[in-house]
């Protein structure tokens, strides 16, 4: 344990107070002015002219149907249980803004996922099945519906950002393929938040909830796969996979194939696409939402084992055929159609995915915006070249340059979120490790998985105001006189001159004095 040498060394300096970005907001009802123009076809207008209709069409950004007017997607705001649908701008865009004048003042989350398709199969937080959920009854978590903002089609909407825990689903759907009936599917992901856990996935799983063997699973997924003798993927890259039960396969081998890995990243915006006869082959493709065509990872016989496929039909977002429910990672729209897609309407789908222009809200990185990235500074004079890390779960302050390794520079980047617990303030998502959060338990922070629940959601929210020597301070929300503070190496709250050695006046105001710094891992 390193104690630092200049605990004794008083405070000197303050610097200009910086003053704090408020919450993002958009003025739906100008955007809706600017945007009457008609539609042009999006992603299921394409594959119904290729005799491919979609039979589920799933989005919290934007319509897949040009001509499709209803709601997204549904949120529950905790203060009082209320529900509201959020719809769509004029150009087929989500109207975040209902949602960001719904949820103000409290937290939502986003309780369903409405199917724009007219099989009406909508996603619900997913129930449970095999693996119980840390919800009630078993169930899972839904997602924070404020914490992946992004821009598309020039507007501010929201993804769906999984943590671990979370995961929609529904038992019950009309028109999705069963038995060997053949089916294709894309997802537009992240290429940047991810882990290993299983299943980050979007399609076709069982009715159950349970693991009923091989074949009964066809859904396209996003993880960094460890589960194959030698398949370790390009650093920090997921790999693109079909889950078809008991086995994620990038190939018809349970072996690692290298072009499955969305390589050549950072790709914060990827689609991820499946297609499956059913009877005899399989596909599997990715690409850069943001730009250029598909990348071809596998074409050709579906394993040993899986001929027949034996699908039943459920849709699945963000876990696996048996609820499992391990799994990080990010989702802005997916369909799946009825028939084997072409090559050349999936092709057309990937330009019109490219042509929503996906990216992070603008100018944000390296500043306490949700959604920027950032590293946090210690501002006291023995440390100003260590930053707040995560270190086995425990955030300390450790020296970190250019040099650093990636992993050490990834350990020390914050993804800002709005505040899990108030919006008027932020939490901090661990780059390394997406869905762990910054957390107090007993004084110390640490690194935990957002798990939904109140006390949670308060011990990893942090309100900044200008610091009390340099750059910002962060008081924790549910216990509002302690401030974010590094001592003898660790990351506290503490209060100024309370019973702890980590509550010492000395270097008071350096120690709780981080300035916010652009990320250290890119
Ligand atoms: O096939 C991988 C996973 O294995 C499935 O999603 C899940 O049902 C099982 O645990």
């Amino acid at each position: 344990m390193r104690i630092l040498p200049t605990l004794l060394r008083p405070n000197s300096i303050r610097a200009d107070l910086v003053v704090i970005a408020g919450l993002m907001a958009a003025s739906s009802l100008e955007l809706r002015a600017a945007h009457s123009e008609t539609i042009k076809p999006r992603p299921c207008d394409i594959y119904a002219a290729a005799h491919t209709p979609c039979v589920a069409a799933h989005s919290t950004v934007r319509s897949l149907y040009a001509k499709y007017s209803g709601a997204l997607y549904e949120v529950k705001r905790a203060s009082d249980h209320a529900v509201r649908n959020i719809g769509l701008l004029a150009d087929g865009y989500a109207n975040a803004a209902t949602q960001d004048a719904f949820c103000a003042y409290t937290t939502c989350i986003i309780t369903r996922i409405y199917d724009q398709s007219p099989r009406h199969n909508d996603l619900a937080i997913a129930s449970g099945g095999h693996y119980k959920g840390p919800g009630p009854n078993g169930s899972d978590l839904g997602a924070a519906a404020d914490a992946l903002p992004v821009t598309a089609g020039g507007h501010q909407v929201y993804g769906v950002s999984i943590s671990p825990g979370m995961g929609y689903r529904n038992n019950h759907t009309s028109g999705v393929a069963v038995g060997a009936e053949a089916e294709g599917m894309y997802m537009v992901s992240s290429g940047i938040h991810f882990n290993s856990g299983c299943c980050f996935d979007y399609g076709n799983a069982e009715t159950s909830g349970n693991d009923t063997g091989a074949g009964h699973m066809d859904a396209i997924s996003v993880i960094r796969d460890l589960e194959w003798p030698n398949c370790r993927n390009a650093p920090a890259a997921p790999a693109v996979g079909a889950d078809l039960e008991n086995g994620i396969f990038h190939w018809d081998k349970r072996s690692c194939n290298p072009a499955s890995d969305v390589s050549d990243g950072p790709r914060p915006f990827i689609s991820a696409w499946l297609k499956n006869d059913c009877r005899t082959k399989f596909a599997l493709k990715w690409g850069d939402a943001r730009s250029g065509g598909l990348n071809t990872v596998y074409s050709g016989a579906l394993p040993n084992g899986y001929a027949p496929m034996h699908l039943e039909g459920a849709i699945i977002l963000g876990i696996g055929g048996d609820n499992s429910h391990a799994s990080a990672g990010s989702f802005f729209e997916g369909v799946m159609t009825s028939g084997f897609p072409t090559d050349s309407a999936d092709s057309e789908v990937q330009s019109n995915i490219v042509a929503v222009g996906y990216g992070a809200p603008s100018d944000l990185t390296g500043s306490l915006k949700a959604g920027s990235e950032i590293s946090l500074q210690a501002t006291t004079p023995c440390c100003t070249g260590d930053y707040i890390r995560n270190q086995n779960g425990t955030a300390v302050i450790a020296p970190i340059t250019s040099a650093s390794p990636r992993q050490d520079k990834s350990d020390s980047t914050w993804i800002v979120r709005s505040g899990l617990a108030d919006p008027s303030c932020v939490s901090f998502e661990s780059k390394s490790n997406p869905g762990d959060f910054l957390r107090h338990q007993n004084a110390a922070l640490h690194l935990q998985p957002f798990d939904g629940t109140a006390l949670n959601r308060s011990d990893a929210t942090f309100c900044p105001q200008p610091g009390k020597g340099k750059g910002n301070s962060f008081h924790s929300v549910n216990y509002p006189t302690k401030y974010l503070r590094h001592y003898d190496g660790k990351v506290y709250i503490a209060s100024d001159g309370g019973a702890n050695p980590w509550d010492t006046t000395a270097l008071w105001a350096d120690d709780t004095s981080f300035i916010v710094s652009p990320p250290w891992s890119p």
